[in-house]
């Protein structure tokens, strides 16, 4: 499929099927939709009065266009009220256009550009068309849904906007990547892959890469000893992951991400029940998938910041060498955990991880981790947890995600908590009391952070999706790929 910026006017275009945007309560069409409306013999009026359509974001109308004409069919997407506007309103009518139009060929996609820049429009449209057409067929011997036909997407009136093309299709394809590895199940994705694929991402894209071994592990300083006690019950061995992006010129900033990287999450030996989702577990190296996903399109789009991107991946599996819950274990900067439950492990692998990213000297350190259910109990399945220790930072990242519509809530880091988690034995358990379990989760992390600028993302609800939602289908959403590469090249 290929996405084009077309110099073609509105009236001109020729094609299947021919998308344009109607703003709530302005159904009374514009002079130019008026025109289109004459030369398609009355479609559109015919479709707004047929189907009640007022333009409601969300709403669409698709009707056939009568015989002869260089259009096929048409269809009638709503913008929702002219205030309420925001990019993720051109999104969300794309990603909706494009699900109306698999079975054709051609689709022209007309929408009006209200105060948006025509650059950042044909960019929206761009990653809602391919994220929205995405499927995963990789576990199916056929596929279920049929392929979709598109072949070209015209998007009308953006002629010139070739290069925000390419920027929708770069970061498509690192959200489509976090996708592919979420999806993949815990057979397929291990450690051992997962480092496999950042090793390929190196090649291809010119990052640096290191990988850090099990005995590599244990020689980090003070010995990752709770990064890898999560890790000691697998058979697979652990692999610490560490991307590079360098920009060719000075770096005016350097930065870390760090993703959970949790291939299975089995609990331990505190062992999922059923019912509690552990077949799911698979997703929960749903942060390291993003960091990876961020890590493919920045490398290609080349910024001027350097993005140091860490994935201490492992399993937290059951055998006889696994954690007995009450163990003690030395993280690398030398503090100890009573771990109290061996199913609060993400924390424990993120303890060394953080340590980790803070001696690379970086102005900032954003961690992202399916962490918690408490999380999605506070914030529901869409909305992802925001903890920051700087509040620029916290700005920083909340209006990269105003920009993609992934959406965020900043919550308190209330230090007071934190004796929830104080131990008799060492200086801390894993886990606290039930009440507020996703803040005492961001006041363990704090505890491995000295001075560096830190935020903490909490994905556990929106990595995952149980129906199409925006631009994302059922399954691993890719979040928040979009957002963390807007923070970086923004
Ligand atoms: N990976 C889970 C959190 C999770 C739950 C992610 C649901 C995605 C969907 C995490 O390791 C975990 O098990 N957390 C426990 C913490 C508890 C033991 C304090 C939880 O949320 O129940
Ligand atoms: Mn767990
Ligand atoms: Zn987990």
């Amino acid at each position: 499929m290929q996405i084009k910026a077309t110099p073609t006017k509105l009236l001109d275009w020729t094609g299947g099927l021919l998308a344009v945007g109607i703003l709530e309560g302005e159904t009374k069409l514009s002079e130019g939709l008026a025109k289109l409306d004459e030369q398609l013999a009355g479609t559109i009026s015919e479709l707004i009065a047929d189907e009640e359509f007022e333009g409601k974001s969300g709403s669409s109308a698709v009707g056939r266009v009568g015989g002869g004409n260089s259009v096929r069919k048409v269809a009638l997407i709503g913008l929702g009220k002219a205030e309420d506007l925001k990019l993720d309103s051109w999104r969300n009518a794309a990603a909706a256009i494009a699900r109306l139009a698999t079975k054709e060929k051609t689709l022209g996609i007309s929408l009006p550009l209200g105060s948006q820049s025509p650059e950042t429009v044909a960019q929206a449209m761009t990653e809602a068309v391919i994220l929205a057409l995405h499927q995963d067929n990789r576990f199916k011997s056929e596929p279920e849904a049929k392929e979709p036909k598109l072949e070209t997407v015209d998007l009308i009136g953006l002629g010139g906007q070739e290069a925000a093309i390419a920027h929708g299709e770069t970061i498509a394809s690192g959200v489509i990547l976090a996708r592919e590895l979420v999806n993949a199940p815990a057979n397929v994705i291990t450690p051992g892959t997962m480092a496999q694929t950042a090793q390929q991402l190196a090649q291809v894209y010119g990052l640096e890469i290191k990988i850090l071994e099990q005995a590599d592990c244990e020689n980090f300083e003070q010995g990752m000893g709770a990064y890898l006690g999560v890790g000691q019950a697998s058979d697979i061995p652990p692999k610490f992951i560490h991307l590079t992006y360098k920009p060719s010129d000075t770096a005016k900033r350097k930065v870390a991400i760090v993703g959970k990287s949790v291939t299975f999450d089995s609990g331990g030996l505190n062992l999922k029940p059923s019912g509690s989702g552990i077949e799911t577990m698979k997703m929960d190296m749903g942060g390291g998938a993003a960091t990876l996903g961020a890590a493919k399109a920045i490398a290609q789009l080349k910024p001027d910041v350097e993005v140091h991107f860490i994935c201490a991946a492992t399993e937290n599996m059951v055998s006889g060498k696994a954690m007995h819950p009450g163990d003690i274990l030395k993280a690398s900067n030398g503090k100890t955990i009573e771990v109290n439950n061996t199913d609060a492990e993400g924390r424990l692998t993120l303890a060394d991880a953080l340590v980790y990213a803070e001696t690379l000297g970086v102005d900032a350190i954003v961690d992202l981790a399916t962490l918690t259910g408490a999380c999605i109990v506070a914030l529901g399945n869409d909305i992802a947890g925001l903890w920051s220790t700087d509040d620029a930072l916290a700005v920083e990242m909340k209006n990269s995600a105003e920009m993609t519509g992934e959406k965020f809530w900043q919550m308190p880091i209330e230090d007071k908590y934190f004796e929830g988690l104080k131990s008799q034995i060492a200086d801390m358990k894993n886990t606290g009391p039930r009440p507020g379990g996703s803040i005492t989760a961001a006041l363990f992390l704090k505890q491995f952070v000295k001075d560096t600028p830190w935020m903490h993302l909490d994905v556990a609800g929106p990595v995952w999706a149980d129906s199409p939602n925006g631009v994302s289908n059922k399954g691993a959403t890719g979040f928040p790929v979009r957002t963390l590469v807007n923070w970086v090249t923004k």
